[in-house]
């Protein structure tokens, strides 16, 4: 049942777990968030990136997640979200095909700037009933700085500009940097908890944590107890993919080269590495 992402993430955030908002790319990816939501009786979000929406075509990709979410698993509250949209341009084009929620990344730009994008990017979005995640400080990327050492407190989320981003913008969720990073990355020590517990105290809307799919269980207890209601998800279940499919093509010993047995391997462990995730961030049964 395709539902609002705003009403996923309060519920969550009233509830006091988090939900997965898990990065497709394809059918079978599409079909092992779903099929894994349904049988934990989850709610969860499917997002969609620029690439994906190159790579699969957007109207194909986002008709692919609605129709599978309204067929297959028809009483779980599933969302549709572009994940990290980094121009007007492509949130546009999300309004046209009917993604009922964006993501705006301004989050490379200097603080003035991404509030009066992002601003904007919410007064479009908002008058055509579409939700807006934002994202302040900035989550880095796997291969950002080589493997060195990074300065993780040019990254940082300030908690006071937290505030006034909130405010001066209109967004109903916010991403934020605490440590955290996409890809396997060599993580800060540890996630900074205080700076995270002083932005909870200031914003009252939805958190969202990137980056965190290589996170352990304590890790992700200790981030939702202080306010973080959703995590996104994409590495992991790439690499569950990738693992799954590089072993089946190696085992196979048949001349029929079925893709759909060595990918229907593959969805299987995507499957359980979202499974493992909805148990983690407490959404089993939230349906
Ligand atoms: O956080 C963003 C994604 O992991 C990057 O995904 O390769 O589809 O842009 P992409
Ligand atoms: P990972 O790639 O670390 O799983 O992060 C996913 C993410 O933040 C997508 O927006
Ligand atoms: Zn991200």
């Amino acid at each position: 049942m395709i539902t609002s992402v705003k009403e996923i993430l309060e519920n969550a955030q009233k509830g006091g777990y988090a939900v997965g908002a898990f990065n497709t790319t394809n059918l079978e990816t599409t079909r092992a968030i779903i099929d894994a939501a349904n049988e934990m009786k989850s709610p969860v979000i499917v997002q969609i990136t620029e690439k994906t929406m190159e790579y699969a075509g957007g109207r194909a990709i986002f008709n692919l997640v609605k129709n599978s979410a309204e067929f297959y698993a028809p009483e779980i509250p599933i969302g549709i979200h572009l994940d990290h949209g980094k121009s007007v341009e492509i949130i546009e084009r999300c309004a046209e095909i009917g993604f009922p929620s964006v993501m705006y990344d301004g989050s490379r730009k200097i603080f003035v700037d991404n509030v009066s994008v992002t601003k904007e990017v919410v007064e479009f979005c908002h008058k055509r009933g579409m939700a807006v995640q934002g994202e302040l400080g900035s989550v880095p990327y796997l291969g950002e700085t080589g493997m060195g050492d990074i300065d993780w407190d040019e990254y940082m989320t300030d908690p006071e500009e937290a505030e006034r981003f909130v405010s001066e913008t209109g967004i109903d969720a916010l991403a934020v940097a605490i440590g955290n990073a996409h890809g396997f990355f060599k993580e800060r020590k540890e996630p900074d908890y205080k700076r995270l517990e002083e932005i909870r105290k200031r914003v009252s809307i939805p958190l969202i944590l990137h980056g965190a799919s290589d996170w352990e269980n304590g890790r992700v207890v200790e981030v939702i107890k202080r306010g973080v209601c959703c995590f996104n998800v994409d590495t992991s279940i790439r690499l569950a993919f990738v693992n799954s499919l590089v072993k089946a093509v190696r085992a196979q010993n048949d001349i029929s080269f079925d893709i759909r047995k060595l990918l229907g391997d593959a969805r299987k462990a995507v499957k359980n590495s979202v499974k493992e995730k909805i148990r983690f961030f407490g959404s089993e049964g939230k349906a």
